[in-house]
């Protein structure tokens, strides 16, 4: 299990190492939207992991090439459907609102 903290709210949540990070924040009841149904079309499930980036897993060619797409994105610029949970460390992800997509 590893601690996943979602800002702005601080809300903490325990998750079993393996679980996808779109999965994860909506199951802990964070307002994400999903449109593409996971495949990295959308963007709108943009966030920014602003601790524990070795927590999560690498970055592959199709998120990497959404994200270069959307307008606000940083350093720590993740789509939380292309992204897991490895366990490894705790995780804190900030949620964009407006930004998103
Ligand atoms: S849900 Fe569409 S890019 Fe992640």
């Amino acid at each position: 299990m590893t601690t996943l903290t979602i800002l702005p709210d601080g809300l903490k949540t325990e998750v079993p190492e393996g679980t996808n990070l779109l999965q994860a924040l909506l199951a802990a009841g964070a307002k994400l939207a999903s449109k593409c149904g996971g495949e990295a079309k959308c963007g709108a499930c943009h966030v920014f992991v602003t601790e524990g980036r070795k927590g999560v897993s690498r970055m592959g060619p199709a998120e990497n090439a959404r994200l270069d797409s959307i307008v606000g994105i940083g350093s720590k610029s993740r789509l939380a459907c292309q992204a897991t949970l490895l366990g490894t460390e705790p995780v804190t992800v900030e949620l964009l609102g407006a930004l998103s997509g």
